[in-house]
């Protein structure tokens, strides 16, 4: 969404674009000879970042605008907390579970253009809106991307192996997980299942949702991290189930050549994969989480 200017007849001068834009872009000046005031889109260090502020909160609807479409139509945007209270949100939130068990039945196209739609809503640092999606549901194509996954735990398997050069030259984080030999025997576990044709990876779902977002950008995966977690919901809202799945994250990451196929552009790199299927599995009880931990400072 571009920003063109400020319609100077429709302004009331109220300054709220001139306070409320988080890039200072909006300045007010009166005329010395004339006292008439004006307020100027005046973006002098290219710094709008697009976020519609200023137009969300004109209350003259005076400033114009490349439009992208109407969602300044959203009502809701008046009173957010009248949408749903604290209650309700917090009980979507306790009863999301991640998902490994799906019935044997393909996503509608418009369940997962519902989940997108979610995403899209997601914020991005600067109001980049960077993050790419690829929507993979043909059995060939889950099943290359679980043996990437496959061969990243195999390449840990192997590695673990050589425990004396690991601890002289890995970071003590890494250092910690690789060595740890409750996660090798977990890792062997997982190979013996593979073996037996179970899906260890990606649990049978039938679609999985990739997200890709420019290799340099200083915050690429935080954007999907948020964009994936609206999607969860949504996909949740929608009678879904849905799972991370970090393992096939790290592989399409370290194995790039996959990108090719994936018709990942050159400077881009793939920042999430979450898993989405109808659930065959119904929860009695919420598991319970640690107490937070927190620094109330001061
Ligand atoms: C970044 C991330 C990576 C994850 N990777 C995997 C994975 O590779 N396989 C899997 O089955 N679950 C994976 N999970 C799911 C977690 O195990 C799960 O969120 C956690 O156990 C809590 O359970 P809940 O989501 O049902 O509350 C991942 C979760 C996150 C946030």
């Amino acid at each position: 969404m571009k920003i063109i200017g400020v319609d100077q007849d429709k302004c009331s001068k109220c300054l709220n674009c001139v306070n409320y834009c988080p890039a200072s872009c909006y300045k007010n000046s009166t005329d010395v000879n004339t006292g008439i005031k004006t307020i100027e889109f005046n973006d002098v260090y290219n710094w709008c970042i697009s976020c519609g502020h200023c137009v969300s909160v004109c209350p003259s609807n005076a400033i114009e605008y490349e439009n992208i479409e109407s969602t300044y139509e959203f009502e809701y945007v008046n009173n957010p907390a009248s949408i749903v209270n604290y209650e309700t949100l917090v009980k979507i939130i306790r009863a999301r579970r991640s998902i490994r068990h799906f019935k044997n039945k393909m996503i509608p196209k418009k369940e997962i253009k519902a989940i997108l739609e979610a995403m899209r809503y997601a914020p991005t640092s600067h109001n980049m809106q960077q993050v790419y999606y690829i929507v993979i549901t043909e059995p060939e194509k889950i099943e290359k991307l679980k043996y990437e996954a496959i061969k990243l735990i195999n390449f840990y398997r192997k590695i673990m192996k050589y425990s004396f050069f690991l601890k002289l030259f890995l970071p003590k984080n890494v250092k910690e997980i690789l060595l740890d030999p409750s996660i090798k025997a977990g890792m062997d576990d997982m190979i013996k299942q593979f073996e037996e044709r179970q899906d260890v990876i990606f649990h049978s779902a039938p679609a999985i949702i990739i997200t890709y977002s420019p290799s340099m950008g200083p915050t690429t995966c935080l954007d999907s991290a948020i964009a994936l977690t609206h999607g969860m919901f949504a996909a949740q809202a929608r009678g879904l189930g849905t799972c991370w799945i970090g393992f096939s994250h790290e592989a399409l990451r370290r194995y790039k050549a996959n990108n090719k196929w994936l018709k990942i552009p050159k400077n881009m790199e793939v920042t999430g994969v979450l898993i989405v299927g109808f659930p065959e599995v119904q929860y009695l009880r919420a598991p319970p989480r640690n107490p937070v931990k927190v620094q109330w400072n001061p």
